[in-house]
């Protein structure tokens, strides 16, 4: 970071955290006694409970809190280091624009979100040398506003290249003290494309039927379709040259299943509280990818258009 950086004249680093969700909070509260960290979203409810309360984050065997600063306009706050996005992909154009206004010249927007084009519409806005692409497996549930499960641990990867090298280290090490599992990769593709093969697999599927992710498993019609999905989901990624990390992605999906069997996934979440979904940011990318590439998927768009189509 440069000297001239807020971060280093104040002595700590000022956060804003875009998203009120479920990630959103648990980050927020996680890295609040650590930084200065701001909230900043549009969910008026949520904002409100954090202004008043902060986050409550409920862990498996104990509940607390964390006092944290929330606005729903970006003007409120104030010129920082970092903007970590956290907002559903289909409102990634709204948080770049708000990130471009409230980041230091020389601040880092790092994004979290589910999803495979999120990056490359932020740095549509903010620019290559200001933008982080990242992957978490950190398990969240929005309970209420300002309310989350901590639902699962899990590891979170930060995208490094030359041109942000030492601004993302620092915040890598920032996450790090707040408790996190953080691993600074040069290749996030592999990551990113990891990470939505599960996604394009279990989110679909789950909000169609309505069921828990565990419940993917409970017949062989629905283990077809799984497998179906993250098959042509990594035939893709390999068409583009990912190296995946998982040697069988397969597998690697139904683990997760299991693993997050209790789970309601996200795109289940937002169907049922009716609004829109990342549908176009996971498999709606894959299909045009695949298209792009000359590589069929026609299970990832049959359930692009159903979910599309849900409401
Ligand atoms: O989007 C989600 O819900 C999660 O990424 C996952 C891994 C599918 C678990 O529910």
């Amino acid at each position: 970071m440069k000297h001239t950086s807020p971060f280093c004249e104040r002595g700590s680093m000022r956060v804003i955290i875009l998203g009120t969700g479920a990630l959103g909070c648990l980050f927020a509260a996680r890295l609040a006694p650590h930084a200065e960290v701001w909230v900043l979203g549009t969910w008026r409810e949520g904002v409100a409970a954090l202004q008043r309360e902060g986050v409550r984050v409920h862990e498996a065997d104990h509940i607390w809190r964390a006092s944290v600063r929330a606005a729903d306009d970006p003007a409120a706050v104030p010129v920082s280091d970092i903007a970590l996005v956290l907002v559903k992909s289909y409102q990634t154009e709204r948080a770049a624009a708000w990130a471009a206004r409230r980041l230091a010249p020389d601040g880092l927007a790092v994004t979290l979100q589910n999803g495979l084009d999120n990056g490359a519409r932020l740095i549509a806005t903010i620019g290559e040398e200001r933008v982080a692409i990242g992957v978490t497996f950190e398990g969240a549930t929005l309970l209420g506003p300002g309310e989350v499960r901590h639902a699962g641990r899990g590891p979170t990867y930060i995208g490094i290249h030359p041109a942000m090298a030492s601004r993302a280290r620092a915040f890598v090490s920032l996450l790090r003290e707040a408790g996190f599992e953080v691993h600074a990769t040069r290749d996030i593709e592999g990551m990113l494309w990891d990470k939505a093969v599960v996604n394009a697999a279990i989110n679909p599927l789950t909000a169609l039927w309505r069921v828990p992710n565990g419940e993917l498993l409970t017949h062989a019609d629905r283990r077809s379709l799984l497998a179906a999905l993250a098959r042509e989901t990594v035939t893709v990624a390999r068409a583009r040259g990912v190296a995946l990390p998982s040697p069988d992605p397969v597998a690697h999906v139904k683990a997760v299943c299991r693993a997050t069997a209790s789970n309601r996934s996200s795109m289940l979440q937002d169907v049922e509280r009716g609004r829109p979904t990342e549908i176009d940011s996971i498999n709606g990318v894959i299909v045009a990818e695949g298209r792009r590439l000359g590589v069929p998927t026609p299970v990832n768009e049959v359930v692009w258009r159903l979910v599309r189509g849900i409401r």
